[in-house]
């Protein structure tokens, strides 16, 4: 679920493009308004094994964390990923603002979860006697349980997945998330889809899909990119 952020902004790429409005006039209390309404019609729906990830950033990510301990209870909580990004731009005031938070959270204990790995060139033995180092261009490398910090290259609007919706995410990105939380064959649910990024990964990891979203711009993009993908169970 990868909801407005309460940017204060139109998002927008280009004057014609598609957009969706994440202004809010009634400042934080409206926007929290809509979250909460939001994440309580969603829980109940989730499957027992199922987790629902939310992804925000510094702008309303702590109160969400505390809405989303409320409904799952603390022990609900799985993890907060740090998506990490490059993109341009900086301030003069504080550090580079480059990365996001997506809160996941189970239903209940028997969540799935699949262990990914990565690399990791401190090629250490760790004390196991089993752990092969083995090496690449940057240098000697073992394979470790993947952590909670995610290095995925922000998109950009000359890369071929790019459709110009704003605030796409980058495929590779919901591709890692759902292969780590769903099984083959679960159901992945996006309420506010956008240009349909969950739904096509969804589809490309053999997982069913259905999004909706209120902005007409967004349902026009995610359908034409969803084209192709076999996606009969899809709803808008
Ligand atoms: C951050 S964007 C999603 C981007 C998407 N993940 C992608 O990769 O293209 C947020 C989306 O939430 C939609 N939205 C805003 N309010 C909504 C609501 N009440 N219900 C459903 N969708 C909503 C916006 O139209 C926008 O497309």
């Amino acid at each position: 679920m990868d909801p407005p952020f309460f940017s204060g902004r139109v998002r927008r790429n280009q004057p014609q493009g598609p957009a969706y409005d994440d202004r809010w006039p009634g400042g934080l209390t409206q926007y929290l308004e809509f979250l909460r309404a939001l994440l309580n019609s969603l829980a109940p729906l989730l499957a027992p094994h199922g987790v629902l990830a939310l992804h925000l950033d510094h702008r309303a990510t702590h109160w969400a964390r505390l809405e989303l301990d409320r409904l799952f209870g603390e022990k609900g909580f799985i993890n907060e990923i740090i998506w990490a990004y490059r993109t341009g731009g900086g301030s003069r005031r504080h550090l580079g603002r480059k990365h996001d938070n997506i809160l996941v959270y189970a239903a209940g204990p028997d969540y799935v979860f699949h262990v990914l790995r990565e690399k990791s060139y401190l090629a250490h033995h760790y004390g196991f006697s089993n752990i092969t180092i083995e090496h690449d261009e940057r240098g000697p490398y073992t394979w470790v349980a993947m952590r909670d910090v995610w290095d995925i290259a922000a998109l950009r609007g000359n890369q071929h997945e790019a459709c110009g919706y704003p605030t796409q995410k980058p495929l590779a990105l919901l591709s890692r998330l759902i292969e780590c939380f769903t099984n083959p064959g679960d159901l992945v649910l996006d309420p506010c889809c956008g240009s349909g990024t969950a739904l096509v990964a969804a589809r490309a990891l053999s997982r069913s899909a259905v999004g909706w979203d209120t902005s007409a711009d967004a349902v026009a993009v995610a359908q034409k990119r969803l084209r192709g993908t076999g996606t009969a169970e899809l709803a808008f």
